[in-house]
Parts: structure tokens; sequence; C-alpha cells
């Protein structure tokens, strides 16, 4: 599956820590925009999207929360439980998120604007789509 779980560099001392995320260097894309989850509620579940072409990389600044992915042929449950974490999102992954930590704040970035349109939202359809694309 086309998934990349990034070890993030961090860097450390008696003060704390901190982690940098630039494009390109450590984000594999131009990011055009970052968003974050967060007081998500108990039991919920959400995402339930594939996008068509944009890419995304999830990072738990604080928290834990679990990724179900799909690209149509397997099925992988990831959990998110560090900040120096990466998960790259490639397109045609349908992914969920759930069991966040009500700490949980999920930061993404994004190598496009919001878009609507970017959205497949019907998983019958992603299966269609993933199965024509395989051939
Ligand atoms: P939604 O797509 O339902 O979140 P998820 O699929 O991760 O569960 O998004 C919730 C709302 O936020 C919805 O009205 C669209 C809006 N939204 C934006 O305006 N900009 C964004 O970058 C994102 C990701 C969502």
């Amino acid at each position: 599956m086309n998934i990349k779980l990034m070890q993030l560099q961090k860097h450390g001392d008696e003060r704390g820590a901190l982690i940098a995320l630039e494009e390109v260097r450590n984000v594999p894309f131009a990011v055009k925009r970052v968003y974050y989850l967060f007081d998500t509620q108990q039991g919920v579940r959400r995402g339930f999207h594939a996008h068509r072409v944009a890419r995304q990389m999830a990072v738990v600044v604080r928290g834990s929360c679990r990724f179900l992915l799909d690209d149509g042929r397997e099925q992988i449950e990831m959990l998110l439980e560090h900040p120096a974490q990466g998960l790259l999102i490639e397109p045609m992954i349908w992914h969920e998120m759930y069991d966040f930590s009500p700490d949980c704040v999920l930061l993404v970035l994004a190598d496009d604007y919001y878009n609507e349109q970017d959205y497949i939202r019907d998983r019958v359809i992603f299966q269609q789509l993933a199965n024509d694309a395989a051939g």
C-alpha cells in the first residue's frame, strides 16, 4: 500500500522537544493548507473519504488516534501516538480516523486548498475507481 509512516527528526534538549516541518525537505510536497482536528468527541469516527489527487501528511501533535487505510485492495490500521510520526496519505487511499484520545490534536498538511471536488465520499464509487485504476 502506498502509505508511508515517516520518522520526523526531533530536536530535543533538557528544555524539551521541537519538530520542524519543511516543505519538500521532510514534507514531500509544497504545502498549501494546514488544518487540525481537536475536541473530537468520544466514539466519533470521521474521514470516510479518499482524495482524487490531493496529498496529505498527518501528525498527532498531541494525543493519539487510529487510522483505517484502504487502497481498494488491502486495508491496514495505523496508530498515531507520537508527534514524531508523519503519516503520508497519498491520493486514492480511503481513510477513516477513530479512537481519538480526548486530548488529541491531529494536524494535517495538504498540497492543495480545500476542494470538495477532490473528495470521493462514497465507498462503492471509491472501490470502483480503485478497481478501474488497477485494470
Ligand atoms: P469533513 O470533510 O467532514 O471532515 P472529515 O472528512 O475529516 O471528517 O470537514 C468538516 C467541515 O470542515 C466541512 O464542512 C468542510 C470543512 N473543511 C474546510 O472548510 N476546510 C478544510 O480544509 C477541511 C478539511 C474541511
